[in-house]
């Protein structure tokens, strides 16, 4: 069989794909509560196995965010990254009604901006835009 899309995740799979991406780890209680309230995923599963994701974040009205969009290594290339995002932005199509406009925004890894463009994403900064900007709030203790 070949690749299918769920759309739940376990933390322990998300854990597993962050880490093969060499992204930092999160606390437990953090990761479950950010799927929890996660408008939407979308996991590609290869028999048992998780081997991608992708995690919409959106506020209901006309801001959203695109999260953790990730391929195993040994399954990158495939198209399966492209299948994800797909499902994430018709998820987000279908909820505009006559006069809508939501924001998507995301955050690109460096050298994965060419992956975004090809779902219409433009870089930052540019004509319009000035730079997105990030930040991380930390409580230094022991998970
Ligand atoms: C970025 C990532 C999700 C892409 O997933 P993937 O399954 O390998 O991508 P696909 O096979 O679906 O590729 C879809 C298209 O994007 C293109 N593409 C993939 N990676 C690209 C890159 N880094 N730059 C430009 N284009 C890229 C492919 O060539 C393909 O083009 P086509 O449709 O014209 O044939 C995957 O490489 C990954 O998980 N990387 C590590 C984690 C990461 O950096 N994620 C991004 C977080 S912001």
């Amino acid at each position: 069989m070949g690749i299918t899309y769920e759309n739940n995740i376990s933390a322990e799979d998300c854990a597993k794909l962050r880490a093969s991406a060499g992204w930092r780890e999160v606390h437990p209680d953090q990761l479950r509560a950010g799927l929890r309230s996660s408008a939407f995923i979308v996991a590609a599963q290869d028999g048992g196995s998780t081997v991608g994701m992708a995690r919409l974040i959106y506020d209901g009205g006309y801001v959203a965010f695109i999260v953790d969009v990730l391929v195993l290594p040994q399954y990158q290339g495939r198209g399966i990254g492209k299948a994800m995002m797909e499902r994430v932005l018709r998820n987000l199509r279908d909820r505009l009604k006559d006069g809508y406009t939501i924001q998507v925004d995301l955050m690109s890894a460096k050298g994965k901006e060419g992956f975004y463009e090809k779902f219409g994403f433009v870089k930052r900064p540019d004509n319009v835009y000035g730079c997105g900007m990030t930040q991380r709030l930390e409580k230094k203790g022991r998970a």
